[in-house]
């Protein structure tokens, strides 16, 4: 990683996450302090309710997507907060750090970069990322990006590996995964993580690519032992079904300027995961539904998953084609152990005239090149 370029007061650099409508930009930080983004003569605040948030180790700014690709940059701003009172406030001077942005343009080909199941390894990942030879348009982080939610700490993690990759000036979509479920910070993920009114399945569009981003939840049923009481993913699920055919309905994907339609979901629910005697094997019913369904309305190019810690694509037909899937499904990740000196396998995705090549590479500059389009 390159020597520190950003204040001493963050983390990293911040990430710009898509959802919807809106870019969702996240700045981690080491001290108190009071944020927003500058985007010409515009302010949006990290507040709640009007009062400037400041008891955060994570600021969250939500600005228009159209502003921003339009004006290529951003002016976060900030102060310090000596002492936060009822009364009388003491905070320094305002800081600020102009970052510009590189929105992804209609007409043009577009490099994706996906990492998931990092499992809290930072190096590797943005290791695997940086070593891809092609400059990337747009990060996509699918998943059990930490180990888990157990503490702030760790989910900021996910923010370290997309603030070093992106430096701030690409776009990134976010998608949640199993892992990011686990642990007593996991329920305040509608605060710490990308998300549309708390929901984490949502749709983006960025340049000639329209995506939805999907959540399967947890990988076993609600009543596993080791939940302990606190999972409810199937009610989640029939939530997310009807988000599904709502968005089918409104018919989004069909704007003819779309060259590319992706769904994004951590676990690649189109197949059976037949480890652990059949544990892994749930909601079979509802998940032949979602790709009856979207197969059907949405008629997209591809499935973009983890989980299963391998790489490979799987085609229409094929033996772990369980559920009727009508794309190919691209599972791209591959951590070879849990040890951070070890490798790490993410995708290259490039979308170019109408072609889609899928490209698995190492954090070392290995490669292997499928073309599915
Ligand atoms: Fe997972």
């Amino acid at each position: 990683m390159k020597k520190q370029d950003y204040p001493k007061e963050f983390v990293t650099h911040p990430s710009v996450f898509a959802v919807e409508n809106e870019y969702q930009i996240f700045v981690p930080v080491r001290s108190e302090l009071l944020m927003w983004i500058e985007i010409g003569k515009e302010s949006f605040y990290d507040h709640s309710n009007g009062v400037l948030r400041s008891d955060t180790p994570l600021h969250k700014m939500c600005v228009p997507m159209e502003l921003l690709d339009t004006a290529k940059e951003y002016t976060v701003c900030y102060r310090k907060v000596i002492k936060r009172k009822a009364y009388f406030t003491e905070t320094k001077d305002i800081v600020k750090v102009t970052y510009k942005f590189n929105p992804i343009e209609k007409g043009k080909a577009i490099n994706i970069y996906h990492i998931a199941d990092s499992h809290s390894r930072v190096k590797a990942a943005v290791d695997a990322a940086l070593a891809n030879e092609k400059k990337i348009d747009l990060l996509i982080l699918n998943g059990d990006v930490a180990e888990d939610s157990s503490t702030i700490e760790r989910i900021i993690g996910i923010y370290e590996i997309s603030g070093n990759i992106t430096k701030g000036q690409i776009p990134c979509v976010y998608s949640r995964g199993n892992h990011d479920m686990r642990g007593i910070c996991s329920d305040r993920l509608a605060e710490f993580a990308p998300n549309r009114y708390g929901r984490t399945y949502y749709t983006f569009r960025l340049g000639d690519l329209w995506g939805m981003v999907l959540d399967c939840g947890e990988d076993k049923n609600d009543d596993q032992e080791e939940y302990g009481n606190t999972i409810c993913c199937h009610a989640f699920r029939l939530e997310e079904t009807r988000f599904i055919k709502e968005t089918i309905a409104k018919g989004e994907f069909l704007d003819n300027t779309i060259k590319y339609r992706m769904v994004v979901c951590h676990i690649p629910f189109t197949r059976i995961n037949y480890n652990g005697e059949g544990k892994f094997n749930i909601e079979s019913e509802l998940y032949s539904e979602w790709c009856r369904i979207i197969g059907e309305g949405v008629k997209p190019d591809l499935y973009l998953c983890g989980h299963v810690h391998v790489c490979t694509v799987v085609m229409p037909g094929d033996p772990m084609d369980n559920r009727g899937q009508t794309c190919p499904v691209i599972v791209g990740t591959r951590p070879c152990t849990f040890d951070e000196k070890e490798g790490f396998t993410g995708t290259a995705l490039i979308l170019d005239n109408d072609k889609i090549t899928v490209k698995f590479t190492d954090n070392v500059g290995n490669e292997e090149e499928i073309k599915i389009k």
